[in-house]
């Protein structure tokens, strides 16, 4: 079996390089050189630290034991990996708050394994793209304990603080506060603080020059090490209105409009690109961008010098289950925001990360019948897109949420806070945790499955959140060695993607919009067209294009077996990349 899988890949891949080749040069031919970037054309691997290999049988995954699967992470094919924060932090928000930003949290580790991290990554020709959270801080960071020591204390305007003398300061909302209110008061001086996210995450004031100098240093300390980019965490908060104006009503349909995208969120961009990134080649990547696809291209539109590309929460935030919202909507989401973009500026595909449920769970199908098939659907959707691919560790084996029954269950700020809130209004928990089964975070921070062994082989010791019991019969270690696993079709797409520039990027065109079960589009680039067939459904559904009579071929399908489609029909959650000629 081993042998088979090794001469298919070898086949595979020497194929491959060859043709990638002569594609290559022709497209550099007719593509200005300076439109290709190594970001563009990267595929990210996304690792939640905490929950990817435990080294030391802690419970707690940490950066040796990332180190031992570099090899595996080669092996998909992928560029960079975007690694979760792994600063000192008390954890209150996993990391999220962040005590100090120049060591190594002591659950990871330390700055000697970051650095023996790097160099194996590099090594290995992986690229490394840290997590950065500076909306706010931890309040256990050296700068918030002396902010709120006293009101004249030199780090005072570091935080943003209203006098309790002048009353109550308008209501803001909070993420993760179990009151929902984001200004917390602080007897010792007086005052309230202002934290966005929980209590222990005070949001750091943007609008001081000595603050955003602060930041850019300790950036260059990291770029200096020699990481190759940032992710900007909860970015478009940074900016705030500081005259606190009351909110209108309804402004929770658009908390981004008047929490963040500030009237100098754009000029500190700015400012970062000249002082830090313009002085490095690294990509930078922002969480959410706005809430529009012009206000996205902002971030990113290469003549206003800010970020390369940025991520929105609108395919994201769309609903709990794709057969709520409904496939035609979300087609319409990815359709507009390629449209907006189809000029310039670059965007990110993304089906999941640290703060959603499994890819599988939500837009796809984690029975065991359809499974695999849909995570692999899944997959060649993200592949095939125009806009860099991010890819959440686990989703290449089809890992799927854990639907946790109890609240004890549950570590994450967010379902805790929510809940224990909602429990002092008598709200109705029962109907929450059904809810959080398909919404949590913690879903998608369960422990990676490598093999069949006690806890997934993730940890010898008792894991900080529990192992989904699937592992059993989902894990990396079965799909190694068979050619037609989820893994491996995941490696066969990532190879498909680098091939050809064509799905980096070429054209994309939407066809048979209102299909309620087929996703269907083209890519194109110079005489290349290659049109790609997905079934976000579990029934045979037919799709209303004219395929091409003759000379089209089958490069790649989930069903391992598709030779022709017959009468328009694709079968459940089939996938189907063909090449028109
Ligand atoms: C971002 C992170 C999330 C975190 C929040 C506050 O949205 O992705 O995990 O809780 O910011 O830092």
């Amino acid at each position: 079996m081993k042998t088979t899988l090794a001469l298919y890949l070898l086949t595979t891949l020497t194929l491959f390089s060859t043709e990638r080749l002569s594609a290559q040069n022709k497209f550099l031919e007719t593509i200005q050189k300076n439109d290709t970037k190594w970001w563009k054309e990267a595929v990210v691997y996304q690792i939640y630290p905490r929950s990817f290999k435990d080294s030391d049988g802690d419970g707690v995954g940490d950066l040796k034991g990332i180190i031992s699967k570099l090899d595996y992470i080669k092996s998909l094919g992928v560029d960079a990996i975007w690694l979760n924060p792994i600063y000192t932090s008390p954890n209150d928000d996993n990391g999220y708050d962040i005590s100090n930003y120049r060591e190594i949290m002591s659950d990871f580790g330390t700055m000697n394994d970051f650095d023996l991290l790097l160099k194996g990554m590099h090594q290995r020709g992986l690229k490394l793209i840290m997590d950065i959270v500076v909306n706010h801080s931890s309040d256990e960071h050296e700068w918030f304990k002396q902010s709120k020591s006293s009101r004249d204390n030199k780090y005072r305007d570091y935080y943003h603080w209203w006098p309790a003398e002048k009353g109550k300061p308008p209501y803001r909302w909070s993420f993760f506060d179990v009151n929902s209110d984001a200004w917390k008061y602080d007897a010792k001086t007086d005052a309230y603080y202002l934290h966005y996210f929980s209590q222990k995450q005070p949001d750091l004031n943007w609008e001081n020059p000595t603050v955003r100098q602060e930041i850019y240093e300790m950036m260059r300390f990291w770029l200096d090490k020699g990481i190759d980019g940032f992710r900007m965490d909860a970015f478009q908060f940074a900016s705030k209105v500081t005259t606190w104006p009351e909110l209108p009503q309804g402004y929770e349909k658009n908390i981004i409009k008047y929490y963040g995208v500030g009237p100098h969120l754009h000029d500190y961009l700015q400012e970062m690109n000249k002082e830090v990134f313009s002085k490095y080649d690294i990509m930078t990547v922002a969480e959410g961008a706005g809430s529009t696809p012009e206000e996205a291209m902002l971030f990113v539109d290469p003549d206003r010098k800010e970020l390369n590309m940025a991520y929105h929460f609108e395919s994201v935030d769309i609903g709990k289950h794709i057969n709520d919202f409904g496939l035609v909507k979300y087609k319409d989401i990815f359709s507009r925001y390629d449209q907006t973009f189809k000029d310039k500026g670059w965007l990110s595909i993304f089906l999941a990360n640290h703060d959603q449920p499994r890819m599988v769970s939500k837009f796809g199908n984690d029975s065991v019948q359809f499974r695999s098939l849909s995570s692999k659907m899944l997959s060649t959707f993200i592949m095939c897109m125009r806009g860099t691919p991010y890819y959440y560790n686990g989703d290449e084996v089809g890992m799927t949420n854990i639907r946790f029954d109890s609240i004890e269950d549950y570590k994450d700020v967010d379902t805790r806070n929510k809940y224990i809130g909602l429990k002092n209004k008598g709200g109705d928990l029962k109907a929450f945790l059904e809810v959080q089964k398909q919404t949590s975070r913690e879903n998608g921070r369960t422990p990676f499955q490598w093999d069949s062994t006690k806890n997934g082989g993730f940890s010898e010791g008792k894991p900080w959140l529990k192992v989904n019991p699937n592992y059993s019969f989902i894990n990396v270690e079965l799909q190694e060695n068979d050619p037609n696993s989820t893994l491996n079709y995941f490696r066969s797409l990532v190879q498909l993607r680098k091939k050809d520039p064509v799905l980096v990027y070429g054209k994309y065109t939407i066809l048979d919009k209102e299909n309620p079960s087929v996703f269907a589009f083209t890519r194109e680039l110079n005489d290349k067209k290659i049109l790609v067939l997905l079934n976000f459904s579990e029934k045979e559904s037919t799709f209303n294009i004219a395929l091409p009579t003759s000379k089209f071929k089958i490069i790649l399908d989930n069903y391992s077996s598709t030779k022709e489609i017959k009468k328009n029909t694709l079968r459940p959650y089939e996938a189907v990349i063909i090449e028109i000629k």
